[in-house]
């Protein structure tokens, strides 16, 4: 078994290589790869993978760095991607051009992750052929790069027989912090019913052990007014976007859209929203409480990307690595999982983003839809839902016609297309702002975006 690792030198690249090597055994995995366009990049985080699979793991997997991708994707199993397009540098504008004008700024929704989106579609068609062309041909890619669900639509359109999975860890993040602040311990047993799109979707249950906790979790942040665990609350160096511990989720701006659960959930009781559902029922707050000069990109350049750095550098000086400096845990460990389900076939659940093909009855045949599904050796066999209320759906239409419009517009060339997205997006407050969003960003991603006419 070989894995590559596209966006090797990304900041999760070293917790997913921990994860993949806990699970060795069931992965049997011989050799990890390692894929990326940023040669300095890489080369420094492969420094750590290597003290991870050597040193602290003494895995006897392989490590392989490359650039190329007929060495990187050759007779490949999975291909594990997490690229991002731009690097933090155009995630800041993504966020900061839509707060210029008043919008939510943020990397994955609004109009920053569909100026994300614009930019990600045709490098992850590249990945998808080189795979095709060099890996073996039952290999998988499971896709973690964002925006997670523009991109899964444009594989859906450009490359429908891609062996492609695309996945995202915040339901589970999500799990962790309920787990956490009801005081269970082995989260393994909570199971859970979901449906939405990407970043935009419902939990309607959640079970520990066959009992219903959906209830408890409801009084739990109604008494606190905040989905976060006690001992994030008493400690507020916790919570401080310095700390290098702790859940990653917890931290820095992130705080804003754990109080965010409490708010939606006073209105609307009934289900567990994803965090993501803040930017477009509390668009207006959220640009209110922005700062428009420093944004989670800053945050993340000043956290995670430069503790990491730090810490490659520390050890090449002194030999000794403080692991507090890369992120291992649900991240890595979801994709690592899922990679068992379909080598192994074990048919276990996951929620992965597929597409509709009936399985919520109210929303379009080809919707790609984030929904839960058993993992076998052939894909995904997605669990059919009820009918779902109008209020959800209506929400879900109008970002999945938004999202359908960008990729069209992206695939097109078209202006006009590109410019009703923007318009549909519910964090969009009038046609002449996103008009004028829009116009910024062609500007910013003159480098990245095809030209629209
Ligand atoms: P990062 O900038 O640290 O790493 C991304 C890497 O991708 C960089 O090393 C960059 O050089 C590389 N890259 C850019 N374009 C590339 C291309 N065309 N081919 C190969 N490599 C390329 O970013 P990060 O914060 O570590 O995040 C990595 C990705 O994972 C992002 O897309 C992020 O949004 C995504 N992510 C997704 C989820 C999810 O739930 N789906 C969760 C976490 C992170
Ligand atoms: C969650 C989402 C990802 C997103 C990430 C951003 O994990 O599921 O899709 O990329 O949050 O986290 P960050 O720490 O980079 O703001
Ligand atoms: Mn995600």
């Amino acid at each position: 078994m070989i894995i590559t690792i596209v966006g090797g030198g990304s900041t999760f690249t070293a917790g997913i290589v921990k994860s993949i090597a806990l699970r060795k055994a069931e992965l049997e995995v011989e050799e990890i790869r390692l894929f990326d366009i940023d040669k300095e990049r890489q080369d420094r985080v492969a420094v750590l993978v290597k003290w991870i699979l050597e040193e602290d793991l003494k895995s006897g997997i392989r490590l392989t760095v490359s650039y190329d991708p007929a060495e990187a994707y050759k007779d490949a199993d999975f291909i594990f991607a997490q690229m991002r397009v731009g690097k933090y540098a155009m995630r800041e504008k993504d966020e900061k051009i839509p707060l210029r004008h008043g919008c939510v700024g943020q990397e994955t929704c609004g109009c920053g992750g569909l100026a994300y989106g614009m930019r990600t579609i045709f490098p992850m068609m590249k990945v998808i052929d080189d795979a095709e062309k060099y890996a073996k041909p039952s290999h998988w890619i499971l896709n973690y790069s964002n925006p997670a669900s523009i991109v899964s639509e444009a594989c859906r359109r450009l490359r429908p027989n891609a062996r492609i999975i695309n996945i995202c860890d915040m339901p589970i993040a999500i799990i962790d912090v309920v787990a956490a602040a009801l005081n269970i311990t082995d989260k393994k047993e909570i199971v859970y019913d979901y449906y939405g799109l990407n970043h935009f979707g419902w939990f309607t249950s959640i079970e520990y052990r066959g009992k219903d906790i959906l209830g408890d979790l409801r009084d739990y942040i109604m008494e606190h007014e905040i989905l976060l665990p006690d001992a994030y609350l008493k400690d507020k160096a916790a919570l401080s976007n310095k700390n290098k511990d702790g859940n990653r989720h917890a931290k820095g701006s992130w705080y804003y859209v754990w109080k965010g659960e409490y708010e939606i959930m006073s209105n609307f009781p009934d289900t567990l929203p994803n965090t993501y559902l803040n930017y477009y029922l509390q668009q207006k707050e959220f640009v209110e409480h922005s700062d428009p000069d420093h944004t989670r990109a800053n945050e993340v350049m000043e956290s995670r990307e430069k503790n990491l750095f730090d810490g490659i550098d520390r050890y090449l000086e002194t030999g000794v690595i403080d692991e507090t400096v890369f992120y291992a845990g649900s991240h890595g460990d979801w994709i690592a999982d899922l990679a068992i389900a379909l080598k192994n076939d074990t048919k276990a659940r996951f929620l992965v983003i597929t597409e509709n093909r009936g399985a919520i009855p109210n929303m379009p045949y080809d919707a790609m839809v984030e929904v839960p599904a058993y993992i076998g050796k052939n894909g995904p066999e997605v669990i059919a839902q009820d009918r779902i209320p109008l209020f959800q759906q209506g929400l879900m239409m109008q970002q999945l016609n938004c999202e359908k419009l960008l990729v069209e517009g992206c695939i097109e060339g078209s202006y006009q297309k590109v410019l009703e997205a923007f318009t549909l997006n519910k964090t969009v407050p009038s046609m002449k702002v996103a008009k004028e969003v829009l116009d910024d960003m062609i500007e910013a991603n003159k480098e990245y975006w095809p030209e629209l006419k």
